[in-house]
């Protein structure tokens, strides 16, 4: 790296520092959590076992998680709580917090006291310098919206790799591209006009020029990008402000991530990743469908224009075994995520497809002939086996192939939606 480049880079560190130390994001009041517990993607207990763990791990037993770039606190606390929970009496399962944000850091102590929380261990630290830091190895890595702020992103991602153990797997978040169009022309005009000044006047002029903005811009345009245009001034700060950030093609993940020693095991959630969701003509429905995974993956990502996340699990290139669990393995134990199960089933008509409305694209999967005989009797206990049982009873001209088949195609749809996960418990 040239002189001018080392100097760039430090002077853009300082600014994300400053960044973090005057805006901890995201913006986080440790008495909310006595009212709630904020849980999301990726890390999710439910969803980093089927993603990872192939849904097999006890979170009982021993298990030991690396919050890399926690910030105030969501997935550490995500974390610390659900382990908490998954093992009272038993060994609890422990999360390492790392940041360099003093003030970030300091709302995310205020959290974990404020629930009691004693599973967390708080590290000031970089990211950079966890392979030297004597912590690990993890067998669970978040680093959900950190990577694409570092200087040098692909050493930050083998950083976290280098800590990770041989059987464990990662969740993490990076931009994405194509959604996020209209966000850096105007990061970078900002930058122009007020680059240099305090952050409270920079915001103050970013809120003048969003008011102003013509009705062509492609930010004004962007239908996706509403909900962090409302999320007060550090929202606003890490959107169109940021010193440093930059937005990924599905393709570069994969190479990310390739060039860390470590794969891909699936996008989420999947069905906006599946382009035979996205189009109808059956020609080009063939053609994707005869495309490599990651490429269908992009294809998605082209078509849809609409993806600014990318939330994403990883295991190393040499992980053994299978890392996603398997809709048909019958001992798996279907398990509904954040649905009114009930209700969900009641509302259920036959024939219908499962649709709903994703950042300004409406989704469709379609559900089998038996879908609510079938999402009748997922209870999170009952595993398929049992529930193929029960419902070949009361259809006996259904066979176990005809019942894989009909489970499969629910299980895409509820699964690709983000609602349906599997775990697969200890044998007795
Ligand atoms: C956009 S915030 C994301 C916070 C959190 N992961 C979340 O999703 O809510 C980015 C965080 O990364 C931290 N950060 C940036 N560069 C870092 C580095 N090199 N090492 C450790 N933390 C870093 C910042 O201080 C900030 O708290």
């Amino acid at each position: 790296m040239s002189g001018t480049a080392a100097m760039g880079d430090a002077r853009e560190d300082d600014a994300v520092r400053l960044q973090y130390e005057t805006y901890p994001y995201p913006e986080r009041d440790p008495a909310d959590e006595a009212r709630r517990l904020v849980v999301g993607s990726p890390s999710h207990l439910l969803e980093m076992n089927h993603y990872v763990f192939a849904g097999r791990r006890d979170f009982a037993a021993p298990f030991r998680a690396l919050v890399a770039g926690g910030g105030t606190g969501d997935a550490a606390i995500m974390l610390a709580q659900q382990l908490a929970d998954a093992g009272p009496g038993r060994v609890e399962g422990r999360v390492d917090y790392v940041d360099l944000s003093q003030a970030s850091r300091a709302v995310a102590e205020a959290r974990a006291r404020a629930r009691g929380l004693t599973n967390i261990a708080f590290h000031s630290l970089a990211i950079e310098d966890l392979p030297d830091s004597g912590l690990g190895p993890f067998d669970y890595v978040d680093c959900c919206g950190v990577l694409h702020h570092l200087a040098d992103p692909a050493a930050g991602l083998r950083a976290l790799a280098a800590v990770l153990a041989d059987d464990g797997g990662m969740g993490l978040m990076l931009y994405g591209e194509y959604g996020r169009t209209g966000v850096y022309p105007v990061q970078d005009l900002l930058r122009r006009l007020g680059g240099d000044d305090p952050p409270a006047e920079r915001v103050a002029l970013a809120r003048r020029l969003l008011a102003d903005l013509p009705a062509t811009n492609w930010l004004r345009r962007n239908p996706g990008l509403g909900d962090h245009l409302d999320g007060g001034d550090a929202g606003l700060y890490d959107l169109l402000l940021h010193p440093r950030d930059r937005a990924y093609r599905v393709m570069e993940v994969a190479d990310l991530a390739a060039a860390a020693g470590l794969r891909l095991t699936a996008f989420v959630d999947p069905l906006r990743y599946d382009p035979e969701a996205l189009v109808t003509d059956p020609r080009l429905r063939r053609r994707l469908a005869a495309l490599p995974w990651i490429a269908r993956c992009a294809a998605a990502e082209a078509l849809a224009g609409n993806l600014r996340k990318h939330v994403f699990y990883l295991v190393k290139a040499g992980h053994p075994g299978p890392a996603v669990a398997d809709p048909a393995d019958g001992a798996a134990v279907p398990c509904w995520h954040q649905v009114d199960a009930a209700a969900l089933v009641a509302g259920m008509g036959s024939g219908q497809p499962l649709s709903a409305q994703v950042d300004g694209l409406t989704l469709r999967a379609p559900l089998p002939p038996l879908a609510k005989a079938i999402a009748g009797r997922i209870d999170g206990h009952r595993p398929i086996a049992a529930i193929e049982a029960q419902v070949r009873d009361l259809n006996p001209a259904l066979d176990a192939a005809a019942f894989a088949r009909q489970f499969a195609e629910l299980f895409r749809a509820f699964n690709g939606f983000g609602k349906l996960f599997l775990r697969v418990p200890p044998a007795p």
